[in-house]
């Protein structure tokens, strides 16, 4: 069916406010989660409740369709359902798969991957979550250098000594981790010049929603370096997206351990730690492990996903198209003043609207998702290899229609 721009999705959300009221009766993430993005007088209700999803199109509780520009937030890579990857899930489970205490071959074909794309990775551990991976790589770094501190930037994930809001965690935990500023070397060079000698670890992604200036990620390292202190690049976003060996082998960077998860399995739960063996040797000296961390089915899909990334032109595409999206979002931030500047890497793009602007940004996005868009308001976006360029052309003839309406 061709696209309409101005034909909307429904307005009724029968299903989706009878799950969200039992929602909040029992589910205490529903129950406390901020919404995305309001309701409106036009019922415009950001979906709440996904019931499937194929390629780069999402359907919601009621049965509406968005072209999905979130993808799970990173890891769906593929698109979604990727036969590929539901295959080689479904062989494992048949055969299994969880085998705790023992291992399945799967790992060792995994590790033995990995080690061979990522640059630097004379090792890998795997793990189950992000959070997990990062919480392991700080782990790691506090036993070799055997200091407590860390020094942060950037997203990495909820445990005690990442979590971005404070309540529930001690505040001995708090006062262990410090924050430098993006871009800023001086910033992480002030702090380790006072408390060097006590940082573990830097720990940072290699961008947001700005790259890095030129050499700032070596510098950091350099840095980091010359106070005995290790570089551990978060990969959770950048990994098997900006390039097959991520951020690492985009930037020409070589971190002494990195973390990935992610676009790494398209969406099934599998995370790794990967780096330099004389760190990664560490393992044997705590105890870190989860009766799920062997499980052989989301290994399968790493494998699968991976082999798929390294065989065909997906990355190449994701830039194409991350190019295009920001290209076109540009001229209409030129052809309409809306307050926004594009931003963040082609293969993770991103609209941020200026403070003062909350009214448009509000009308902005309530319009692109009544229009079938889902774009997240507050988070970069993600594409996949089944998004075409048709879908990049709806979803700017789509934005192009919302920003009219943000402006009139
Ligand atoms: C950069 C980065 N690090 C760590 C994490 C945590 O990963 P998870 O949510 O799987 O625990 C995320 C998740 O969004 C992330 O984006």
């Amino acid at each position: 069916m061709p696209f309409n721009p101005s034909k909307l999705r429904s307005t009724t959300f029968n299903r989706m406010e009878n799950l969200i009221a039992r929602g909040k009766r029992v589910d205490a993430w529903a129950a406390t989660r901020l919404s995305i993005l309001e309701v409106d007088s036009t019922n415009t209700m950001y979906p709440v409740y996904a019931d499937r999803a194929k390629g780069a199109y999402i359907w919601d509780a009621d049965g509406n369709r968005y072209l999905d520009m979130i993808m799970g937030y990173g890891p769906v890579v593929l698109g979604h359902s990727d036969p590929r990857i539901t295959d080689a899930v479904f062989k494992q489970l048949e055969r299994g798969t969880c085998f705790s205490p023992l291992w399945s071959p799967r790992q060792v074909e995994l590790t033995e991957l990995l080690v061979e794309v990522i640059p630097g990775a004379d090792m890998a551990y795997l793990l189950r979550t992000g959070s997990d991976a990062t919480s392991a790589a700080v782990r790691l770094a506090r036993i070799y250098t055997g200091r407590n501190k860390i020094a942060k930037w950037g997203y990495n994930g909820w445990h005690d000594w990442t979590a971005p809001r404070p309540a529930g965690v001690p505040k001995s935990v708090l006062a262990d981790t410090l924050y430098f500023e993006y871009n800023d070397l001086t910033s992480l060079e002030r702090l380790l010049a006072s408390q060097g000698d006590q940082v573990a670890c830097v720990i940072m992604m290699s961008y947001g929603l700005d790259e890095p200036d030129a050499g700032f990620l070596e510098e950091v390292r350099n840095t980091a370096h010359r106070y005995g202190v290790l570089f551990i690049l978060d990969e959770m976003r950048s990994g098997f997206r900006i390039s097959l060996g991520g951020a690492q082998e985009y930037f020409g960077v070589q971190a002494d351990l990195a973390t990935f998860s992610k676009a790494m399995a398209n969406g099934y739960p599998i995370s790794a730690v990967v780096g330099r063996a004389d760190i990664m040797s560490q393992l044997g000296r705590t105890h870190m492990s989860s009766t799920f961390f062997g499980n052989a089915a989301e290994m399968s899909a790493a494998l699968q996903t991976i082999n798929i990334l390294r065989e065909e032109p997906i990355i190449q595409h994701l830039w194409t198209l991350g190019m295009q999206l920001q290209d076109g979002l540009r001229t209409i931030i030129a052809d309409t003043g809306l307050p926004a500047t594009v931003r963040g890497m082609p293969v993770s793009p991103f609209l941020s609207f200026e403070e003062d602007a909350p009214d448009k940004k509000l009308i902005f996005y309530k319009e692109t998702l009544r229009r079938g868009v889902l774009f997240h308001p507050n988070h970069e976006w993600f594409m996949s290899a089944a998004h075409t360029m048709a879908d990049i052309d709806m979803a700017l003839s789509v934005s192009s229609l919302a920003a009219q309406r943000a402006m009139a």
